[in-house]
């Protein structure tokens, strides 16, 4: 992604982004982030990493009643996803602006959404950057304790060393998750699995994909 996404009009969050800054204060515990949206009661999906939001915009249009959202550290991807949230006007999806494995970890209450996506998460090659990658053991765990029985983590990467990092990761905790193909998402067009924007970049240049189902024991 470049580096700006828009320079040309004002970007509005107001309604559809929530800033780090405007989370309850850590002191008055766990978050149930299902009470951020007007139906509390529906099925509520993740993404972790959500760029410039093409995939949860997408999702929400195609299944309005399930709530959608997506985290995204970056600012200036952040501040785009939530307005095009808002030019959507839909109201399934939000967009948190923090970082998703500490909100996860620490703020998130338990069991509480059907699906993690995880797609196209920077690979940090760096060996001694790996401890920056989204799939460690200690995130599989809270990945493990905040979905639903039954719910499910999906990952695409086009990346092999970190596909093989999955690998090694899924196979370390199989007496928490069981591993299975990634079908296409319903939102995806013909050819795609996900349709997110890197999907599709990737797409373009030729990569294959890798991608894996983590579903709860
Ligand atoms: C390579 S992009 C992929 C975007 C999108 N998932 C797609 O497939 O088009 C990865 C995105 O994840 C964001 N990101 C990485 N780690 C994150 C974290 N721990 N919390 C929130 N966002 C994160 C990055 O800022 C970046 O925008």
């Amino acid at each position: 992604m470049g580096s700006v996404v828009s320079k040309s009009r004002p970007l509005i969050v107001k309604g559809f982004g929530i800033d780090h800054a405007d989370l309850p204060p850590f002191e008055a515990g766990r978050n149930d982030p299902r009470d951020w949206f007007d139906n509390p009661a529906a099925r509520l999906e993740i993404e972790i990493g959500c760029g410039k939001g093409t995939f949860l915009v997408q999702q929400a249009a195609v299944l309005p009643n399930v709530n959608y959202l997506g985290f995204e550290w970056a600012g200036e991807f952040y501040r785009y996803a939530a307005d095009r949230m808002r030019r959507h006007q839909l109201s399934n999806v939000k967009i948190v602006h923090t970082d998703a494995t500490e909100f996860l970890r620490f703020r998130c209450v338990d069991e509480v959404a059907a699906v993690i996506h995880l797609y196209f998460s920077d690979p940090w090659p760096k060996k001694r950057h790996h401890k920056r990658r989204v799939i460690q053991d200690a995130s599989l765990a809270e990945f493990h304790r905040v979905l639903i029985s039954g719910g499910e983590a999906r990952l695409v990467t086009d990346h092999d060393d970190l596909w093989t990092w999955y690998q090694q990761h899924a196979s370390r905790h199989v007496d928490l998750f069981e591993v299975r193909d990634v079908e296409r998402i319903e939102s995806a067009t013909e050819g795609e699995i996900v349709g997110s924007n890197f999907e599709r970049k990737y797409r373009r240049e030729g990569r294959a994909f890798h991608a894996m189902t983590l579903v709860k024991k």
